[in-house]
């Protein structure tokens, strides 16, 4: 069969309209910095990080070198019974910028990954310390927690289950936590804390010492940045500690300083048990999640089996991959030596006040944000998330990259962003919401 090297048919792609994408392809040949191009040479500006992936800019030469050195040195080995040294040196990289006392971390390979290792880490805990009637657990609407069984299970956002009806039993919601009094509120609400008493409730009617965890977003990204109030982490983490549950914290997106700090867990001040991440861990180059735990969490699992055992029946062909070890290594030296947290801090309050002068347009519903991470919420045209799916098309044409859910936009830039990049974003994000205006 001939090679047909302009046919799109053959692959399937995720999370897209096929069918559409395929008569109107949108493909990206190159990028760096904080600009991509595309197939017939224009020039966008990267205003989401692709997905939240890529804090220091696209292209960063470190990385690719530090991957190439690697695959010409030792390409793969499993991790099963036996290791190499780039993965206990991420770890170790990982776990100083942590909050206390975690320190043992746990790799996989995407962020779906790392929430499904995150519930087995919990009944593998639950089930050491002799808690085994746990077995419920507790998510919130508007979650996103990845799209494997469990993540899926966990979701509060009905596209990604409608069409997965047989999911997990035992889970129960609490409700999301955004509010009209919000609306337009800039950085943490000041209302909405007691939504954390859904937790409370759920104690009441199910049995405190039932649930095995309760897992959120410190920053519900997916569904458009619904900033947590303040005091409703507290209240979360009170609630669990009188239960003695766990708490997850899912950093997929707000890990390594999307918040102006290392994790979310730092930036709101709240400890978890629990953490997983994955995206900007080897600033999307490679792919590679990881779940970090309480040293009490590790040491309970662990000494539960006898000396010489496997403690934990779990882990994947590629976990800690030689090639993903060597990225991660490379982007968090980046992050470390060109101080990108710090600097995501300092361009905080630049970069919501720039998403804040679109607060007139006729066009915007709302407005939230924290850190380098924002929502524009447009109103709908032509039912839901139909406006917004188009908007991410023309913005593509107009010269920039910014990830839509339904009606929202999800604005991420890089942390290497300058102002004037901030600027033209924000410009070229008015530009295509006058055209539908
Ligand atoms: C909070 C959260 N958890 C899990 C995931 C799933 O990650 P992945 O797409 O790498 O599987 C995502 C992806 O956006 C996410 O935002």
């Amino acid at each position: 069969m001939p090679f047909d090297v302009n046919s799109l048919e053959n692959h399937w792609m995720p999370f897209s309209g096929n069918r559409d994408f395929k008569a109107n392809p949108r493909l990206v040949v190159k990028s760096e910095g904080m600009y991509c191009w595309n197939h017939e040479g224009g020039q966008l500006i990267d205003g989401s990080s692709g997905l939240f992936c890529t804090p220091a800019g696209h292209g960063r030469r470190e990385i690719a070198e530090a991957v190439y050195k690697q695959m010409q040195e030792n390409d793969y080995i499993p991790h099963f019974q036996m290791g190499h040294p780039g993965s206990f040196e991420l770890a170790q990289r990982v776990a100083r910028i942590l909050p206390d006392p975690f320190n043992h971390v746990f790799f996989v390979n995407s962020g779906s990954e790392s929430v499904e290792t995150a519930m087995k880490i919990v009944m593998a805990y639950n089930r050491a310390r002799g808690e085994h009637q746990r077995l419920r657990f507790v998510s919130r609407e508007r979650a996103y927690h990845g799209v494997n069984m469990g993540g899926v299970s966990l979701a509060g956002m009905v596209r990604n289950r409608e069409t997965f009806p047989v999911t997990l039993p035992n889970i129960v919601t609490m409700r999301h936590t955004m509010t009209p009094e919000q609306a337009f509120q800039k950085g943490q609400p000041d209302t909405g804390a007691e939504l954390a008493e859904d937790l409370q409730r759920i104690c009441e009617t199910y049995g405190g010492s039932t649930i095995a965890a309760v897992f959120v977003e410190p920053i519900a990204g997916s569904t458009g940045t619904l900033v947590p109030p303040v005091g409703y982490l507290k209240r979360i983490r009170e609630i669990c500690d009188e239960h003695n549950i766990l708490l997850v914290f899912d950093e997929v997106i707000t890990g390594f300083g999307r918040t102006g700090k290392p994790f979310g867990s730092q930036a709101f001040d709240v400890t978890p048990d629990i953490i997983t991440m994955a995206k900007a861990l080897t600033n999307g180059a490679i792919p590679m999640g990881a779940v970090a735990v309480r040293d009490e969490i590790y040491e309970t699992v662990t000494n539960a089996s006898p000396e010489n055992a496997i403690e934990f029946f779990h882990g994947y062909t590629y976990s800690a991959h030689p090639a993903a070890c060597a990225a991660g290594i490379a982007t968090q030296k980046i992050y470390e030596e060109d101080q990108l947290f710090e600097r995501a801090d300092d361009m905080s309050s630049y970069f919501l006040d720039a998403i804040w002068s679109l607060k007139d347009h006729p066009l915007v519903k709302d407005l939230r944000g924290y850190g380098m991470m924002a929502g524009v919420e447009v109103h709908p045209h032509g039912g839901a998330g139909a406006r917004g799916t188009q908007m991410q098309k023309d913005m593509f044409w107009n010269g920039l990259h910014v990830k839509f859910t339904g009606d929202v936009a999800i604005l991420a830039p890089a942390f290497v962003a300058e102002r004037h990049h901030i600027d033209e974003i924000v410009d070229k994000f008015r530009k295509t919401l006058d055209q539908h205006a």
